[in-house]
């Protein structure tokens, strides 16, 4: 046991952003729209392989510009994953638009592409995925769907910054795609968010609702034609991301590295499951995500979410499905599932993610998976 809190995320941060974060201070500029803004939107979108990008101040109103962008609106339904975070969800809400709830597949914990097709109406409108915990969606499947229907297609790609789905990176996937620059993510800003898209007049509008609905060329006579939002994020903070994309591979490397050690020491114990990587799919393992299988262990997640603590190391519980969710009791519509969502209340009972740092040390990874084996055979 090491004496020593181990939080279960910290950012990486370097001489590089210190460096940019003062030549922001220093330029004056603090507030949107400057230099660094443009840098981080330009190097942001070419890492992703497309051609626009548009800093936010966070991942949640990404994805509300993107719905916005994309013209969405009151009694539309747009599919979303039933396994999620609510940050997708409320932005819809914040529109009146009806979520229609579809379950997770077993082996990645993504969007099941074989459930989507069934729970397409007259009124759906868009299909949003979720590359959760960094593991990309099964896009072909999932484009072939949205192309027979007309629909496009939005990437919250929140957890996924350089996941790549056969070699295309995610953002790149489908017509639009947000990501969040909030601290535990793969690189931040603080607060932060990136809508990326090759659709020039998407990205205009994004930038157009981004900044109070103000002409995006031409004088600014106060006049405002729509329903506009301060959603702009500060140079001060672009600095720091700009800075952190810098090195992006390998913080990519370092979340894999500690996913590859944890599977080291606890793959093949009983009752522990990891989040499988397809072989089509590159995952960063934003968080190393386990299952504990109470039957199998010897103790519920509960228990060892208990006994980690007691040793100072803090964990993570996946995502609670929609399903379960008071806000939405009346505002989804479920798939017809009569099966109900066996595999997101598997997880949201019995799932949990473990210290996950791109830097954390060696013996921490050991001393942590020593831990949990301790629980096992105790
Ligand atoms: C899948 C997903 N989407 C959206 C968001 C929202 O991002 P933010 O917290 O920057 O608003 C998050 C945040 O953790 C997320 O995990």
């Amino acid at each position: 046991m090491l004496n020593e809190f181990i939080p279960v995320c910290e950012p990486t941060y370097g001489l590089e952003e210190r460096t940019a974060l003062i030549d922001a201070f220093d330029s004056g500029w603090v507030s949107s729209g400057g230099e660094y803004n443009d840098k981080l939107e330009t190097d942001f979108a070419a890492y992703c392989h497309v051609k626009h990008g548009v800093s936010v101040c966070n991942g949640t109103v990404a994805i509300h510009l993107a719905i916005r962008a994309l013209g969405l609106s009151a009694g539309d339904e747009v599919i979303v994953p039933n396994h999620n975070g609510i940050y997708g969800i409320y932005a819809l809400m914040y529109e009146g638009i009806t979520p229609v709830l579809v379950e997770a597949e077993g082996l990645t914990w993504n969007i099941d592409p074989d459930l989507i097709e069934r729970s397409i109406t007259s009124k759906t409108k868009a299909i949003m995925v979720v590359h959760l915990y960094g593991h990309p969606c099964d896009m072909d499947a999932i484009s072939e769907i949205a192309e027979k229907h007309g629909l496009p297609v939005i990437e919250d790609a929140a957890q996924a910054h350089g996941a790549e789905y056969k070699g295309r990176r995610a953002g790149s996937l489908g017509t639009i795609a947000t990501f969040s620059l909030f601290a535990n993510k793969v690189i931040t800003s603080g607060e932060g968010g990136v809508i990326v898209t090759d659709s020039e007049e998407l990205a205009n509008k994004c930038r157009y609702y981004r900044n109070q609905c103000f002409p995006l060329n031409g004088p600014r006579h106060f006049i405002h034609e729509d329903i506009g939002y301060n959603y702009r994020m500060t140079n001060v903070q672009a600095a720091l991301a700009w800075a952190q994309l810098g090195k992006i591979d390998d913080l990519i490397d370092g979340r894999r590295r500690v996913n590859a050690e944890y599977r080291r020491h606890l793959e093949g114990v009983p009752g522990i499951g990891f989040q499988h990587e397809m072989s089509w799919a590159k995952n960063i393992f934003w968080m190393t995500a386990i299952t504990i299988d109470p039957v199998e262990a010897g103790f519920k997640r509960n228990d060892l979410e208990r006994h980690l603590i007691d040793q100072q190391i803090q964990t993570r519980r996946l995502f609670v499905g929609m399903n379960q969710q008071p806000v939405l009791e009346t505002e989804t519509q479920d798939s017809g599932e009569e099966a109900g969502f066996p595999v997101s209340d598997f997880l949201a009972d019995n799932g949990l993610y473990l210290p996950s740092s791109s830097h954390l040390e060696q013996e921490k990874i050991e001393a942590i998976s020593v831990a949990i084996t301790e629980l096992v055979s105790s």
